[in-house]
């Protein structure tokens, strides 16, 4: 029997991952641990999508590597998107012992018994695997992820995705709707569906809307969320269906990219920056209180002063709740980092910063429109800054904390917003429905 402790970076498909990763090696005679230092086996799943992300991960495997030293027998892993794009190579470094794929987390079992033998790896793309009949073991008791495809086709020209994660394909419908009814009945109230691309969940005549339909009918769950959605796919039955169901949450993440038609065509994202715009505004014709969130990428290979200010227009127009803004990192092996005209490092940063500045103004201005409202608040815990107070989500995903103790973590309250900060609300519990 051997003690596994897992560290997770990058998205929430890898948070799932990691769950049912632990539910693949509990299945078995090992154990899974939050006490790295008592861990045999220390696993870190890992993010590609830009080189910050797995320069980090690198970092912390050379530092956990010095527990060797005292543990000999102490092994290190690497799963998720960077043991799929570097493979083999990361074996080179002396310190980490196995390497598996996003499609291969079956054979971890096999691997972690094996392990004084030799070094592993097994990367094989496998464009089918869906890890049916394996159930996550989840790492709160408040807010399960449900992972309903995997993959990706897009083939966003910045994104490396598609190649770490393979083609598209769902889950079938009957196994999403039992995972849901399962978690619910287990006390998880929030549910939120996972897919690179949600909007193009099929199984047989089942699309996207049909499924969270479904899923909206199961008695047990309060809170439905998805992440993440593709303008170009977002259809009006998509938005009718959210503004029908009442346990879908008035919340969408919807990634720009850019607003600028030439780049956002170099990108490959098949929309224009006018469709996107016009997305938001139905979305908020339909409902009121939705919160809209995105990605936005600066200094993209070719994006000229004009191109970076046509996005910070439209940001200025749309107004997102909040933005991920990101400054443009080449990938190894996609088309834009072949692209002439790499944009300088100094140039990306300085155009990330003036988005940042922005968001941040915008964000305060959403935030402090809340003031005087009342929310429900689902608990999610003891807040972080003060033992008398706790902190939790509204359905428009806000963060919003407020006097009370730790009875409440787990129930829905009403709480009055009295002020906001950048990313935070702040109120008092309120009976006014
Ligand atoms: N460089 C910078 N940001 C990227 N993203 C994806 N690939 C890259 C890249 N090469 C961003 C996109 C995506 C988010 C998850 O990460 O904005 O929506
Ligand atoms: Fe998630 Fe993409 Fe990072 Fe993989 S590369 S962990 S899919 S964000």
């Amino acid at each position: 029997m051997k003690k596994i402790f897992i560290e997770t970076y990058g998205c929430q498909m890898n948070v799932a991952d990691s769950e049912l990763v632990a539910g693949i090696i509990t299945d078995t005679n090992h154990q899974i641990t939050d006490d790295i230092n008592s861990a045999d086996v220390i696993i870190f799943n890992t993010c590609s999508v830009r080189q910050h992300a797995e320069d980090r991960v690198l970092g912390r495997i050379a530092n956990e590597s010095s527990r060797k030293k005292n543990k000999p027998g102490l092994k290190i892993g690497v799963i998720g998107c960077m043991a799929q794009r570097l493979g083999e190579t990361l074996l080179n470094n002396k310190a980490i012992d196995f390497v598996v794929g996003v499609d291969q987390y079956s054979t971890l079992p096999d691997i972690i018994d094996n392990l004084d033998e030799h070094d592993h790896y097994f990367t094989e793309v496998n464009n089918s695997e869906i890890y049916e009949g394996l159930y996550p073991i989840r790492q709160n008791q408040l807010n399960a992820f449900v992972t309903i495809m995997r993959g990706c086709n897009n083939f966003c020209s910045y994104c490396i995705v598609p190649y770490t994660r393979g083609r598209e394909r769902s889950r079938p419908l009957p196994e999403i709707i039992r995972e849901i009814s399962d978690a619910g009945n287990k006390g998880f109230k929030d549910i939120t569906l996972l897919g690179q691309n949600v909007n193009s969940y099929k199984w047989q005549d089942y699309s996207f809307p049909e499924l969270l339909k479904e899923a909206n009918s199961i008695d047990s769950i309060r809170r439905i969320r998805f992440v993440t959605s593709h303008p170009k796919d977002l259809s009006d039955k998509l938005i009718d269906t959210m503004a029908s169901s009442d346990k879908v949450c008035e919340h969408i993440h919807l990634a720009m990219q850019s607003g600028d038609d030439d780049v956002l065509k170099r990108m490959n994202r098949g929309y224009s920056a006018e469709h996107y715009y016009n997305l938001t505004e139905k979305l908020r014709a339909e409902m009121p209180e939705i919160a809209i969130t995105t990605d936005i990428i600066a200094g993209f290979p070719g994006e000229t002063e004009n191109q970076f200010l046509n996005t910070y227009r439209y940001m200025e127009m749309i107004e997102f709740d909040y933005a991920f803004t990101f400054k443009y990192s080449p990938r190894t092996g996609t088309k834009a980092a072949d692209f002439i005209n790499q944009i300088p490092e100094e140039i990306r940063l300085e155009r990330l910063q003036r988005l940042i500045e922005l968001q941040e103004k915008i964000t305060l201005k959403k935030y402090q429109e809340q003031i005087g409202k009342i929310k429900e608040i689902y608990v999610e815990g003891i807040s972080k800054k003060s033992e008398d107070e706790v902190s939790g989500k509204s359905r428009d995903f806000k963060i919003t904390v407020f006097p009370g103790d730790k009875t409440l973590i787990g129930s829905f309250v009403k709480v009055k917003i009295t002020d906001a900060t950048g990313w935070t609300l702040r109120g008092e519990r309120t009976d006014i429905a």
